[in-house]
């Protein structure tokens, strides 16, 4: 049977600070959700923590696997849903790779996600969610996009195997273009408005995709318990044009 709330339910957002994932955090409170948020930042997680009444807030690096199984192992014996927003992207030539680096983000990205679904299969209840996000990068290349693009074409088909192999918790996807957030303004630095006045003229939906659109597909994920393995793309028709 789909929810229509998610009264009662323990929502844990990984990177709950800003952006997508304090937008789903928000939404999911006013779904009647307990909040668990994390962030890296301890300051900018508690103000959020505050302004979304959250139970607990604490601390992870996505970046640190011992982190993320002792955060996993701390929390409540029953959890409802998981959202994994929070460790950044990569963007280089080929010619300019630093290998290290991409092989850190690729860990995180998709050994990353294998190590949360594992630690999220003890705890999520039959028929509860993970959801991952990834970008929609892999469905047209560019130059400096070889890593993201490998993570985007990647993470769909790790949610389909975790479906698989760990249901009955579901597992799905949500492939992002651009979203108005902290971190795409601190990847465009000063082409950052230029950057949403051209999506705003171009655009099919003539607008800019902004946290709110991500969150509300991120909850629709979490209660529709039909839903699993898939991959729903947000990005306002971005890669329908040139
Ligand atoms: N914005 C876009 O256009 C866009 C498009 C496609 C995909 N995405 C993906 O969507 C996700 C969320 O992006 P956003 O735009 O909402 O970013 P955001 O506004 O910067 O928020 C990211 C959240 O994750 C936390 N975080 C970042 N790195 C982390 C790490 N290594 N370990 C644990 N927590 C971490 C941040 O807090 P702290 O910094 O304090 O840790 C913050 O709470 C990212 O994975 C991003 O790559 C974004």
């Amino acid at each position: 049977m789909n929810e229509t709330s998610l009264a009662g339910q323990t929502v844990v957002i990984i990177g709950g600070s800003s952006g997508i994932g304090l937008a789903t955090a928000r939404q999911a409170r006013s779904a009647g959700a307990e909040l668990i948020i994390t962030g890296r930042n301890k300051e900018r997680l508690e103000r959020a923590g505050n302004e979304v009444g959250a139970l607990t807030t604490a601390t992870v690096d996505l970046a640190d696997p011992v982190a993320v199984d002792g955060f996993f192992t701390g929390l409540p014996a029953r959890i409802d849903h998981v959202l994994v927003t929070g460790g950044g992207p990569t963007y280089s030539p080929i010619v300019d790779l630093d290998f290290d680096e991409a092989l850190r983000v690729l860990d995180e990205h998709l050994l990353g996600a294998l190590r949360i679904a594992r630690a999220c299969a003890a705890r999520v209840r039959a028929g509860g969610s993970l959801t991952l996000i990834t970008g929609t990068h892999a469905r047209r290349p560019g130059v400096g996009l070889s890593i993201a693009a490998i993570a985007a074409a990647a993470v769909p088909v790790i949610a389909a195997n975790i479906a698989v192999e760990l249901a009955p918790m579901r597992a799905n996807v949500i492939a992002a273009g651009f979203v108005d957030t902290a971190l795409s303004a601190r990847l465009l630095g000063d082409q950052f408005d230029r950057r949403r006045d051209e999506l705003r003229a171009t655009l099919p939906i003539h607008r800019v995709v902004g946290p709110d659109d991500v969150a509300a597909v991120a909850i629709q994920l979490m209660t529709n318990t039909a839903v699993t393995g898939a991959t729903y793309d947000v990005d306002g028709g971005q890669q329908l044009i040139p």
